[in-house]
C-alpha cells in the first residue's frame, strides 16, 4: 500500500518546520528485508545515497533504511519512489525529549542525600501516595522480573540509586546506544555500545521508574531497565529513524512494555514512528508515551506519537508537595539563636559572611519597593534588604534596593515556597526566601530587634516539601490537549509529573526536580509494571489493551484548575483524559471494562450511540449502578475567531445528556454484559467556536464507584471549520525578500523567485500548491478539481501537516518547475504570468473531494524564467 509519497517536502522550510524536518533525510520503508539490494540499486541508478540507519530486526514490524540523499531533488526523491520495493518514502522527522518546563538542578545534594540515614522501608514519598503507588508497595509489588525499555538520553548507570553499573545482573541490564554523544538530530547517528546519560532527561526518566535511594524509591525498584539512547549531549532533538530503530530493537530484545518521553505535535496516526507503535502494540508490546508539553497551545493540538492507534498517552498532574532544593543559612537577634532557614539563589553569592537585616516596611508590612525604598535611608552597603515579591519585577525591587548603595538582597516570596528570581541587575547578590521565613524575621523587627544572617559557602543544600496550594494534585497546565485530527481523545491518563524529584546524572548534581508530561509517563511506565508483575505471578497474559482500558477507566477525574486555583467542577476530559492515576484499583479491579474511552466524533460523523461490556471477575454476583458524570465543556476558539485559544481556553458548564441502558446490571461471577451509551450534545453551544465536551460513565456497585469509561465528543461539523490561517493574513504572495506581494504583476524569475507562506489553525490532511498560467491559459493541462493548472508546486501536496503553532508558518519558494503527476519529474515552465492556488483539506474532509477543501488564489505574477 501506497500511503503518501513524501510527507511534508517544501522547497523552503521555515525555521518552525526546518527543526521538524531534516532536508535530505529520508525513510524508505521497503518490502522484505534486503536492504543492501536497495543500496546497490541506488548505486546502479546513480543516485548517491548515504546510509543512515538500518531500520530492521527479525520482527515483521517494519523493514526499512534511512539515507541521506546527496541531491536532493524531487526527480531523486521520485526515482526512488518508484522502486516496486519501496513502500513509502517520508522525510525524517525530528522530535524533542518533552521539554521539562521548569529544571533545578542540585549541585550537593548527593552529598547531602548520602548523609541522611536510614533506608526508605515505608513508601511515603508523596507522589506514590498521590497515585496509590504507596498501597501497592505494602502488598510487596516491586516490578521483579519485568523487563522495561526507556527510549531517552540515555541512563547514568553509575549512579548508586540506579544500580551503579550496567550489564546483567545491573538495574540497567541491556539497551544500547543509537546516535553517539555528538549527535544533535542534524547530523548522522553514530552508534555505540554504551547508553550512558550524558544529558540528564534519561537518568530522571529512569530513576522515576526504579530509583533505590535512601530517601525515595522509583514506582518499581525491582524492575529491570533497558537504556536505548536516541539523543546526544545535550540532547537536543532525534529522528524518526532512529526513533523507529529504538523501538524495534527493544521489542526485538522481548522487553514487557516500551516507554519514551518524546514527541512533537503532530495528531496524525500516519507518521512512520507513529505507525510502528501502532504495529509493535498490535503484537503485543505496550508502548507509554508523554502526551507532550504544549498546553499553552489550546485544544486540538496532540502531539506524536502518543496520537499512534493503541499508544498509552499520558498526561501530568503536579505533585501536591513540590521538592524545593534550598541552600541554608542561619540567622539570630536577641531572642533567637542561630535559627536555620533555606533560601533559593538568583544571581550573585552571599558568600561566607554575617550580615544585618534591612527590613523596610510599609503600612506595617514588607515593602514591595515598587516605589523606591521608604523612608530615609542612604547608605545600605552593609546590609541585606529584605523586599516583598509582587506587584513589579524582580529588576525593579533590586534596582530600587542598589539605589540606596545596597549589595544584597532577599526577597520574600508572595506564594508557597521559593524560586530562582530572573535578575539581570548586576553586582548585586540576590535570593529568594519562603513566605513564613519572611513572616518571622518582620515579627522580630516589629519587637524592636536586630537580625543578623549568617551565610556560609559551604553551606548544605537540603530538600524540603512545600504545599503547593495553587495547583498541587491538579492537571498541569502544561500537559497537552487533545482531540487528534481524527477526533480520538489524547491523553489517556494521567500521572504525578510537575515538581518531580528524581536521579540525575552524577556529573550534574545527582539529583533534580523536573516537571513535563516526561516525568510523568516513566510513572505509569512503573505502574504497568508493577501490573504485569501481578499478572506474572498469576501465570497470566496481558494484552496491550488490557493495560490501556485498566489505566484509562481506573483513574479518577480532577476539578478544573487554571495554574492559580481549583475551580468546583471537573476539568475537560480533552485535557485530562481518565484523570489521575489510581495504581491500586488498577490493579485490583475485579471489574473491568472492554473500552478505554467512548469517542462519539463531531456533529456529522456523530456515532449515535456506542457500547461497552462489564465483566465481573469477582467472586460475588455484583449489582452496577451506571450515572453519567460531567466534566466541563471547551471552546476550541475564541468568540468571532478561527485562531485556536491559548491555555486556558473559554470553558462552559453546559453537558451533554447522557442515556446509559441498561443503568443497572446484575452480573454473576465471570460473567459480562453489554451496555449501551447515547448522548445528546450540550443545548445553546456556539459550534462556530469548536466546542469539546466530555465526561465520565461512572460504574458503581454497593455505593462505592469503581470505574468510569471518559465519553467525548466534537459539537460542530469539523468539514465546516477554517483550517487555513485566513485570519491572520494567509496564505500569501511573497518576493524572494519574503515580503508580502499584494498587487498583481509583480516580476519574478527563478533567481528572484516567487513564494508562497501559509498556516493552519486545525491539522489538515492535504496541503497542495498548484500553479495556474493566465498568460498561456492553453499550457493548462492538468486538472485539480475545478482548476486547470500546468501543475503542482514541486514538494506539494503536503500530508499531514499538524495545526502551525501560534506565530509561525510554512514558506515555500518556487523554482519555476511544476510536477504533472503526483511522484513524476518536475518540468520547467515557459515565462508567462502565473498565479499558485493553494488548498488545505477540511477535518474529516476527502482527500478526492475538491468541495472539502479551502482554495485561495495568489495575486497574478509575472515569471521571467
Ligand atoms: C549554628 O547552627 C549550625 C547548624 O544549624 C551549626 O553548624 C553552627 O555551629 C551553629 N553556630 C553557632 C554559633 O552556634
Ligand atoms: C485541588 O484539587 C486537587 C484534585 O482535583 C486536590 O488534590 C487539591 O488538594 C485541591 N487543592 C486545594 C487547595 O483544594
Ligand atoms: C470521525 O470521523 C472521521 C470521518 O469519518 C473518521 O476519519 C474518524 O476516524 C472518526 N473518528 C472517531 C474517533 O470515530
Ligand atoms: C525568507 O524566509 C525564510 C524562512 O522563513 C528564510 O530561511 C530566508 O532566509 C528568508 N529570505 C530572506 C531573503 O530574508
Ligand atoms: C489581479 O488580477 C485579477 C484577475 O486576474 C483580479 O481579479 C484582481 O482583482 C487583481 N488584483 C488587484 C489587486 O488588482
Ligand atoms: C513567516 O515566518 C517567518 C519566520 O518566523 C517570519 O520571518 C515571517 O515574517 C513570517 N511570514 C509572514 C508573512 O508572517
Amino acid at each position: 500500500m501506497r500511503l503518501q509519497t513524501f510527507l511534508a517536502f517544501v522547497g523552503l522550510l521555515s525555521p518552525a518546520l526546518a527543526q521538524r524536518i531534516l532536508p535530505g533525510a529520508y525513510i524508505a520503508e521497503i518490502k522484505g528485508t534486503n536492504t543492501d539490494a536497495f543500496l546497490d540499486k541506488a548505486r546502479s541508478s546513480g543516485i548517491k545515497v548515504n546510509h543512515r540507519m538500518t531500520l530492521d530486526q527479525e520482527t515483521s514490524i517494519f523493514h526499512g533504511i534511512s539515507f541521506d540523499l546527496e541531491d536532493d531533488t524531487p526527480e531523486n526523491r521520485a526515482k526512488i519512489n518508484s522502486w516496486g520495493e519501496v513502500v513509502q518514502l517520508s522525510p525524517v522527522r525530528l522530535y524533542e525529549a518533552t521539554a521539562p518546563v521548569a529544571k533545578r538542578v542540585t549541585e550537593d545534594v548527593a552529598k547531602f542525600i548520602s548523609k541522611r540515614s536510614g533506608a526508605v522501608t515505608v513508601d511515603n514519598y508523596p507522589p506514590h501516595v498521590q497515585g496509590g503507588v504507596n498501597k501497592l508497595r505494602a502488598e510487596g509489588f516491586t516490578g521483579k522480573g519485568i523487563r522495561i525499555a526507556v527510549v531517552d538520553t540515555g541512563i547514568d548507570y553509575n549512579h548508586p540509586s540506579l544500580g551503579g553499573g550496567f550489564g546483567p545482573g545491573h538495574k540497567v541490564a541491556f539497551g544500547t546506544d543509537l546516535v553517539g554523544d555528538a549527535y544533535n538530530g542534524a547530523n548522522t547517528p553514530v552508534p555505540d555500545d554504551d547508553p550512558v546519560d550524558c544529558a540528564g532527561h534519561g537518568s530522571h526518566v529512569a530513576g522515576i521508574i526504579a530509583a533505590v535511594d535512601k530517601d525515595f524509591t522509583g514506582v518499581a525498584p525491582d524492575v529491570t531497565l533497558g537504556a536505548y539512547k536516541v539523543f546526544g549531549c545535550p540532547a537536543q532533538s532525534a529522528g524518526n529513524d532512529v526513533l523507529i530503530s529504538a523501538f524495534l530493537k527493544a521489542q526485538a530484545d522481548g522487553v514487557d512494555l516500551i516507554t519514551a518521553s518524546i514527541g512533537g505535535a503532530s495528531g496524525w496516526t500516519e507518521d512512520p514512528w507513529a505507525l510502528v507503535v501502532q504495529r509493535i502494540v498490535e503484537a503485543g508490546t505496550p508502548c507509554t508515551i508523554a502526551a507532550g508539553n504544549d498546553g499553552d497551545q489550546g485544544l486540538f493540538y496532540a502531539s506524536g506519537a502518543s496520537d499512534a492507534i493503541g499508544a498509552i498517552s499520558v498526561g501530568s498532574v503536579n505533585n501536591l508537595n513540590s521538592p524545593e532544593v534550598l541552600t541554608s543559612a542561619t540567622y539570630s537577634s536577641a531572642s533567637s539563636n542561630n535559627i536555620s532557614f533555606g533560601y533559593t539563589p538568583a544571581t550573585g553569592s552571599f558568600g561566607s559572611d554575617t550580615i544585618e537585616l534591612y527590613v523596610p516596611t510599609s503600612n506595617g508590612a514588607l515593602t514591595d519597593a515598587c516605589s523606591g525604598l521608604p523612608g530615609d535611608v542612604s547608605s545600605l552597603g552593609n546590609k541585606l534588604v529584605v523586599i516583598q515579591r509582587g506587584t513589579c519585577t524582580f529588576d525593579a525591587k533590586v534596582q530600587a534596593a542598589v539605589a540606596k548603595g545596597a549589595k544584597n538582597v532577599i526577597i520574600v516570596n508572595n506564594v508557597p515556597g521559593t524560586i530562582a528570581a530572573s535578575v539581570t541587575v548586576q553586582n548585586v547578590n540576590v535570593g529568594m526566601v519562603q513566605p513564613e521565613t519572611g513572616a518571622a524575621w518582620l515579627a522580630l523587627v516589629k519587637g524592636g530587634e536586630t537580625i543578623s544572617i549568617t551565610f556560609s559557602k559551604s553551606a548544605p543544600l537540603f530538600i524540603t516539601a512545600v504545599d503547593n496550594p495553587l495547583n498541587g494534585g491538579s492537571m498541569s497546565t502544561f500537559t497537552s490537549w487533545g482531540p487528534t485530527n481524527e477526533m480520538f481523545q489524547r491523553p489517556h491518563v494521567s500521572a504525578p509529573g510537575g515538581n518531580i524529584l528524581s536521579t540525575y546524572p552524577l556529573q550534574f548534581g545527582g539529583y533534580a526536580v523536573l516537571s513535563g508530561t516526561s516525568m510523568a509517563t516513566p510513572y505509569i511506565a512503573g505502574v504497568v509494571g508493577l501490573y504485569l508483575q501481578k499478572a506474572k505471578n498469576e501465570g497470566r497474559k496481558v494484552s496491550p489493551a488490557e493495560i490501556r482500558v485498566g489505566l484509562t477507566t481506573t483513574g479518577r477525574p480532577l476539578v478544573w484548575n487554571d495554574g492559580n486555583k481549583n475551580a468546583t467542577f471537573l476539568a475537560p476530559v480533552a485535557q485530562q483524559g481518565g484523570g489521575l492515576i489510581d495504581a491500586y484499583s488498577f490493579l485490583h479491579s475485579t471489574t473491568v471494562v472492554d473500552k478505554e474511552l467512548l469517542e462519539f466524533n463531531d456533529t456529522q460523523n456523530f456515532h449515535s450511540s456506542l457500547d461497552f461490556k462489564i465483566t465481573n471477575n469477582g467472586k460475588d454476583s455484583m449489582t452496577y449502578k451506571l450515572t453519567s458524570l460531567d466534566g466541563a465543556t471547551a471552546y476550541t476558539t475564541p468568540a468571532g475567531s478561527t485562531l485556536p485559544q491559548a491555555f486556558p481556553p473559554d470553558l462552559l458548564q453546559s453537558y451533554a445528556t447522557v442515556s446509559i441502558v441498561p443503568d443497572t446490571l446484575d452480573i454473576k461471577p465471570g460473567q459480562s454484559k453489554r451496555v449501551v451509551v447515547r448522548v445528546t450534545q450540550p443545548a445553546g453551544l456556539d459550534a462556530t467556536r469548536i466546542p469539546v465536551y466530555g465526561g465520565w460513565v461512572n460504574i458503581a456497585a454497593g455505593g462505592q464507584d469503581l470505574l468510569k469509561i471518559p465519553y467525548m465528543g466534537v459539537g460542530a461539523v469539523m468539514k465546516h471549520a477554517t483550517v487555513t490561517n485566513f485570519e491572520e493574513g494567509f496564505p500569501v504572495l511573497l518576493n524572494s525578500q519574503n515580503q508580502t506581494i499584494t498587487s498583481n504583476n509583480t516580476q519574478t524569475s527563478r533567481r528572484s523567485p516567487p513564494g508562497i507562506a501559509w498556516g493552519l489553525v486545525l491539522g489538515s490532511a492535504v496541503v497542495r500548491v498548484d500553479v495556474v498560467s493566465v498568460s498561456k491559459p492553453d499550457n493548462n493541462d492538468v486538472a485539480v478539481f475545478s482548476d486547470k493548472t500546468v501543475g503542482s508546486f514541486p514538494g506539494y501536496p503536503s500530508y499531514w501537516n499538524s495545526r502551525t503553532a501560534a506565530n509561525e508558518n510554512t514558506t515555500s519558494l518556487w523554482n519555476g518547475k511544476v510536477v504533472k503527476t503526483e511522484g513524476a519529474d518536475p518540468v520547467n515552465v515557459p515565462a508567462g504570468t502565473y498565479k499558485f492556488v493553494y488548498r488545505a483539506l477540511k477535518m474529516t474532509g476527502r482527500k478526492e473531494t475538491g468541495r472539502d477543501y479551502e482554495r485561495w488564489e495568489s495575486p497574478v505574477f509575472n515569471f521571467s524564467g
